[in-house]
């Protein structure tokens, strides 16, 4: 549909996790006018559910070089060595300065920062805030730091938008976007915002899979939104399962109660059917292996004893810990009717984040000009084929401030001088909303923990069909933001599964059940994906 209301402003940033926040806050009073949408309410996103941490360099035993080679380690030979180091050179700064702006982690008896270890990592380098509720302090300190400015003329923030599509001018520059806002203010219904930068940080894309860590939201809007526009995505086939997500049953949908790594961390273990331990001996690490050797331990457990979970034993850990230290997961287990002081818990790996997305370079620059992306929107280089636990909340932060550095420069440098977008037909035909469990139905069989060549085909067949049947005329009403989501996902679904099918190899969090091995000779490089080379 057409705009219904147009608005200006010289930076739209488009999420508000800390990937969103960081930058819109950095860019306040530094440029001119800012506006930050989201498409619910400011602290909906993933960074709010985050439990176990931040990761940083924040002690004297550890070290910047440590930190790097952890990260290439969980990466599989896939990390951008430059993004890698730059994440941890300036991110210990970065975690300082959202301390001065009012987060709060948990500190030991001394009153020093209290730092655990996670899936992947050598030395105790994750800050925690309230025992398990990490990201929800974080969210807080920054919209707390936002509403300090909300009067500001600087800044200019609309609830309940979703970004439909980028607006782009006759030199395929992003100068904006189309929303759809669903509100009582001053702009209502289908509306464009027009500036000379976009930044996307709208998360990842975990609603693409019936099971998964991620909040309803998460549907990969940015994403789409990108490659419709001609972007260029990297590393897709890159999902990463997280290891421990508490077992509802067969028939249990959407988002699923994450066990955080760290209760492995803090001495926490996994056993089969049978009471065994199976991690010592796969690893160094054992338990605390990357997460993508963990979740394929599991999975090849479950495949043996023919159960579709395993457990995680925390009971020695006493109830007097486990409250103190992990609140929000014990009380919601319990609620669930687990006890982790008494009882073994379910667990099986699900979804949890998107380790490729939007390509950028060192200062968040996506192939198109005028846009970037911030956060698991984007892809930097940093996770490889699996991130690291705990570096998805730091790299927002740190890429959100190379960002707004790097607007800052060019827009007062006169670079990204106010452009038209040029009209465009070229809308998508949409799919219905209520189509997204079949959407997760494919891309779960097909496309899921593991892969091979004749689910991926299973797989883009479904989404074609679904494709058509809205191409078809069944579905193309129904424009509303439910209906734009299916559509994102599907959208993706069909990229993720094509990148996959791309990719003969087993990798990170890549799993090829035709190509168990890693093929270093072939597939030591990113999947770049766009709409034109691709036929996406
Ligand atoms: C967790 O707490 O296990 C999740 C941390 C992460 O995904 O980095």
């Amino acid at each position: 549909p057409a705009p219904g209301w147009t608005t200006t402003a010289d930076v739209i940033v488009v999420g508000s996790g800390i990937a969103g926040l960081t930058t819109a806050l950095r860019l306040r009073r530094r440029v001119e006018r800012v506006l930050l949408v989201t498409k619910t309410v400011l602290d909906e996103g993933s960074t709010a559910w985050a439990q176990g941490g931040i990761a940083a360099v924040m002690s004297p035993e550890d070290s910047p070089a440590e930190h790097v080679h952890d990260t290439l380690v969980a990466g599989v030979g896939l990390c951008d060595v430059d993004a890698v180091e730059t994440l941890v050179r300036e991110g210990t700064d970065a975690v300082w300065d959202l301390i001065a702006l009012g987060a709060e982690f948990d500190r030991g008896d001394t009153g020093k920062i209290a730092l655990t270890r996670e899936g992947g990592h050598h030395r105790d380098r994750i800050l925690h805030a309230g025992g398990d509720a990490t990201g929800r302090e974080i969210s807080r300190a920054l919209i707390a730091a936002l509403h300090r400015v909300i009067d500001d003329p600087g800044i200019e923030v609309i609830e309940h938008a979703l970004v439909v599509d980028l607006l782009t001018d006759a030199s395929q520059r992003v100068c904006g976007v189309t929303l759809h806002v669903i509100g009582e203010g001053q702009v209502d219904g289908v509306g464009a915002a027009h500036a000379r930068a976009v930044v996307l940080a709208t998360g990842g894309l975990g609603q693409i899979y019936a099971s998964t860590t991620n909040p309803p939201v998460a549907t990969g809007d940015g994403m789409a939104a990108a490659l419709r526009a001609g972007a260029e995505l990297a590393d897709l086939e890159f999902v990463q399962f997280h290891p421990t997500v508490l077992w509802l049953g067969e028939g249990s949908r959407g988002q699923q109660p994450l066990i955080s790594e760290a209760v492995r961390g803090e001495g926490a273990f996994l056993v089969d059917e049978a009471g065994v331990r199976f991690m010592q001996g796969q690893h160094e690490l054992a338990d605390l292996a990357p997460r993508d050797v963990v979740s394929r331990a599991i999975l090849a457990r479950m495949r043996e004893t023919g159960t579709d979970h395993v457990y995680l034993d925390c009971r020695h850990l006493g109830a007097e810990f486990l409250e103190a230290r992990f609140p929000s997961i014990v009380e919601r287990c319990r609620q669930l009717g687990f006890d982790p002081a008494t009882q073994l818990l379910p667990v099986a790996p699900a979804q949890h984040y998107a380790s490729g997305g939007i390509r950028t370079d060192l200062n968040g620059r996506s192939s198109l000009e005028g846009l970037y992306a911030c956060g698991e929107t984007s892809c930097t280089g940093v996770h490889g084929a699996n991130r690291l636990a705990s570096n998805s909340l730091l790299e927002g932060l740190v890429f959100a401030r190379r960002i707004a550095d790097d607007l800052t420069a060019r827009l007062g440098a006169g670079e990204l001088p106010e452009t038209s977008p040029v009209a465009t037909d070229d809308v998508p035909v949409l799919l219905r909303g209520k189509r997204r469990l079949d959407v997760q139905r494919a891309m779960t069989t097909g496309a899921g923990t593991v892969r091979s060549a004749a689910s991926l085909a299973a797989a883009e067949v479904a989404l074609a069909a679904l494709a058509a049947k809205a191409a078809g005329g069944d579905d193309h009403k129904q424009g509303g933001p439910k209906s734009w989501e299916t559509t994102n996902l599907l959208l993706l679904g069909r990229a993720l599964t094509y990148a996959a099918g791309l990719r003969e190899e087993t990798r990170g969090g890549h799993v090829r059940e035709d190509f168990p091995a890693r093929d270093d000779a072939r597939f030591l490089h990113h999947t770049v994906l766009s709409r034109s080379a691709d036929g996406l």
